[in-house]
C-alpha cells in the first residue's frame, strides 16, 4: 500500500505491528486512523501475550492478522518468549512496533532490535508517574495536571525520549476512574499522531530528546484540549 508523504510524493506505508495484553481501546484508535487513505502506516499485525485478551477478539472482527505468543508458556525465560514473538514480527515483515497496554517488561535482547522503531504508551506525564496505578498516584500526589506520553522504548521501564503528549487539567472532584477516563481519551489522539510522525521518518532523537521535523510545538506533539485549557 502506498501513501502520500508530507512532500507529496508517494512513499510506501510502514507495517506496524500492536502488542496488546487487554482490552485494546488504544489499538482500536490506532486501527481507525490507519483506515485513513493518507495514513502512513497500516496495521500489518496485532499480537498479544494473553489469548483471552479484549483486543484480540476486536482485531479478528476487524479482518486483521493476529498471534498470541503466551508468556506462561515459557516460563522464567524472558528471552525465549521475545524470540517466539520476535519471530512472528518478521513473518509478517513488521517494520514499527506500538506497544499498547501490552504487560510484559521487555528484555535489552528486542528492546535493541527495535532501536528507534517501538513505540509505548504510558498514562502519565512522563517522566513523572512511572508503573502502574499512575491516575490514584497522580490524585495522591495532589498534581493539577495529569496526561499521558508516547515514547520510544528502552531497557528501562517508561523511559526514552518522548515523541508527544498530552495534558489536562485534575478536577477537584476527581477519583481515579473519572481522570483515567479523560486521560484515555487523550490517550486515543495522541498515539495515532505520535504513530504518524514516525512513520512519516519525521522523528529525531538528539541528544535523547525528539525532534520532529517540519513541526512547531504544535498539536502534533503536545496536546491540551481547549476544554481543559
Ligand atoms: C492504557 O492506559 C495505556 O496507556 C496503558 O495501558 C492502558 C491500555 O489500555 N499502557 P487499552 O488496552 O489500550 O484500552
Amino acid at each position: 500500500m502506498r501513501a502520500a508523504s508530507t512532500s507529496g510524493e508517494r512513499m510506501a506505508k510502514r507495517r506496524v505491528a500492536i502488542l496488546i495484553s487487554g482490552r485494546g481501546s488504544n489499538m482500536a484508535a490506532l486501527l481507525a486512523a490507519a483506515r485513513s487513505e493518507d495514513f502512513p502506516a497500516e496495521i500489518a499485525l496485532v499480537l498479544s501475550n494473553r489469548p483471552a485478551a479484549k483486543g484480540l477478539a476486536a482485531a479478528r472482527e476487524a479482518g486483521l492478522a493476529t498471534a498470541i505468543v503466551d508468556h506462561t508458556r515459557f516460563g522464567q525465560d524472558r528471552e525465549a518468549f521475545e524470540r517466539a514473538l520476535q519471530a512472528e514480527l518478521e513473518k509478517q515483515q513488521i517494520d514499527i512496533l506500538c506497544l499498547a497496554g501490552f504487560m510484559r517488561l521487555l528484555t535489552p535482547w528486542l528492546v535493541s532490535r527495535w532501536h528507534g522503531r517501538m513505540l509505548n504508551i504510558h498514562p502519565a506525564l512522563l517522566p513523572a508517574f512511572k508503573g502502574l496505578d499512575t491516575h490514584a498516584r497522580a490524585l495522591a500526589a495532589g498534581v493539577k495536571i495529569h496526561g499521558a506520553t508516547v515514547h520510544f522504548v528502552i531497557p528501562e521501564m517508561d523511559s526514552g525520549p518522548v515523541i508527544a503528549q498530552g495534558a489536562l487539567a485534575v478536577r477537584d472532584d476527581d477519583t481515579p476512574d473519572t481522570l483515567a477516563a479523560r486521560v484515555l481519551a487523550l490517550e486515543h489522539r495522541i498515539y495515532p499522531a505520535a504513530l504518524r510522525l514516525v512513520a512519516e521518518e519525521r522523528v529525531r532523537v538528539v541528544d535523547g530528546r525528539c525532534v520532529i521535523d517540519g513541526a512547531a510545538v504544535s498539536d502534533h506533539v503536545l496536546l491540551v484540549p481547549a476544554d481543559e485549557a
